[in-house]
């Protein structure tokens, strides 16, 4: 065996995992100074900033390390026991417990672990469900929905005749609307979910809807996977013919997606296969190729660690951390979206509130700790790189085991951020430099008082 000039030499193979990974450390420090110096800037900047951006949360450490793990030395294309490659033996077990344990995660009858991201998982099963051109209907992208749900610029948008339903006026969805847009353009797929929606979804409303048309039903929880685990969101299992979610939101797992199925998996399509036959094959070979088997050992962490009562403690305390700062906004005269929140996002209009745009409302936070994301609302004026609102999610902050006080410190300093910014511009702004660093410094004590678990 070579080794790079002035590194120490690997363990041997058998030596315990933790020398491998310490080797590993080791090895990065000495042969990559550049490198290791941004990883540990990077995890110096994640402990000290207050990440209130809904769509990440920090991945559980055990998860990370499985994930960067030597499993992505294999290639293993097919699925556990059905492989194109020799040497799968410890892969095809991990693979079959990552979909055992989505199974019993979600209450599911089937459960495909392989998908890349959601994105990934949405086109898998709109491409082994739907012909080119049929027609799909999603939530429109500027209302909440995902690019992945039809919009123009993605592919799912390109291949299939793609029609949305907007939000009502109060930013709920008007189930009236959706039925109307069905009836009008009769898609052979309705997508179910959002990626900035504060409230709960009623499956069974979209589930008639889709039934009337002759429709499948695709419900996408990327952004409430964790709700729906723990029980605090209604599963769409039983209503939904597929269900597809990322890991890495609210499961606190790897970047990657899942496809499961409830009852539906043995429906025998018009192809005279089963919906289970269907998406595995609608995966590989359809879609992608050799999965990411150590992104797959992730998930099967992950997915281990959200039946136990320690993550349904964390989700209960993710929807009472979120209820809390819409509360507290609401308080400060500030504009919440449909008033507050069932789930971890809180939308508030900044712009009615503060006077400023989301953009300049985002900018003016991360100067000083926070991070949130500029997020249109229902009637926006302004396009999706200025947004008038902005919008917060609680997954990190119950991560860092917040109590209900440390939100309230939280609100008075976003209060107080976005009553000092002034829109100078749509996209400039001018905050006090005293001001600033003031609140970087209360957002840092925050944040080393309630350090990330297990960070
Ligand atoms: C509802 C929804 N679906 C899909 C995605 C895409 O997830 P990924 O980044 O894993 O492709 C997102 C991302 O935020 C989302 O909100």
């Amino acid at each position: 065996m070579t080794h790079a000039v002035g590194l120490p030499a690997l363990s041997a193979p058998t030596a315990p995992l933790s020398s491998f990974y310490e080797n590993a450390l080791h090895a990065m420090e000495l042969g990559d100074p550049a490198l290791y110096g941004l990883m540990d800037d990077e995890l110096r900047r994640q402990h000290e900033t207050l990440a209130l951006v809904a769509s990440c949360s920090p991945v559980t450490p055990a998860a990370l390390l499985a994930e960067g793990s030597f499993f992505a030395n294999v290639t293993a294309e097919g699925y556990p026991g059905r492989r194109f490659h020799a040497g799968c033996v410890n892969v095809d077990k991990v693979e079959r417990l990552a979909v055992e344990r989505a199974k019993q995660a979600f209450g599911a009858r089937y459960a495909n672990v392989q998908p890349h991201s959601a994105s990934t998982a949405n086109q898998v099963v709109m491409n082994a469900l739907l012909k080119p051109g049929d027609p799909i209907l999603g939530l429109d992208l500027d209302a909440g929905g995902h690019l992945s749900h039809g919009a123009s610029v993605n592919i799912s948008g390109r291949i299939f005749d793609a029609h949305s339903y907007g939000l009502g006026p109060d930013g709920l969805i008007d189930y009236a609307e959706v039925r109307a847009q069905a009836l009008r353009h009769r898609p052979r797929l309705i997508v179910a979910g959002t990626t900035a929606y504060p409230r709960t979804l009623d499956w069974a409303a979209f589930r008639a809807i889709a039934d009337e048309v002759g429709a499948y039903l695709l419900a996408d929880i990327t952004h409430i996977a964790g709700l729906v685990v723990a029980g605090l969101h209604p599963s769409p299992l039983a209503h939904a013919h597929v269900v597809t979610t990322c890991t890495h939101k609210q499961l606190y797992g790897p970047r990657g997606g899942l496809i499961l199925l409830g009852d539906s998996a043995e429906t025998v399509l018009p192809t005279g296969r089963t919906l289970r036959q269907t998406l595995q094959s609608g995966l590989f070979p359809l879609i992608q190729g050799a999965p990411v088997v150590n992104s797959i050992a992730a998930k099967a962490y992950a997915l281990g660690a959200a039946t136990t009562p320690e993550f349904t403690a964390r989700i209960h305390r993710v929807r009472d951390l979120a209820a809390a700062l819409a509360e507290q906004l609401v308080g400060r005269g500030v504009r919440v979206i449909s008033g507050g929140t069932d789930n971890h996002i809180v939308v508030a209009d900044v712009l009615t509130s503060y006077g400023v745009t989301g953009v300049n409302a985002e900018k003016a936070l991360e100067q000083c700790g926070i991070l949130v994301n500029k997020n249109r609302i229902v009637g926006d004026a302004h396009s999706a790189m200025v947004t008038s609102g902005v919008r917060f999610g609680s997954n990190s902050m119950a991560a860092r085991g917040f109590e209900l006080a440390d939100v309230a410190e939280v609100a008075d300093l976003v209060h107080e951020v976005l009553t000092a910014t002034e829109n100078t511009a749509n996209t400039t702004y001018a905050l006090d430099p005293a001001l600033q660093a003031r609140v970087q410094e209360r957002i840092r004590s925050i944040c080393h008082r309630r350090p990330v678990a297990g960070y």
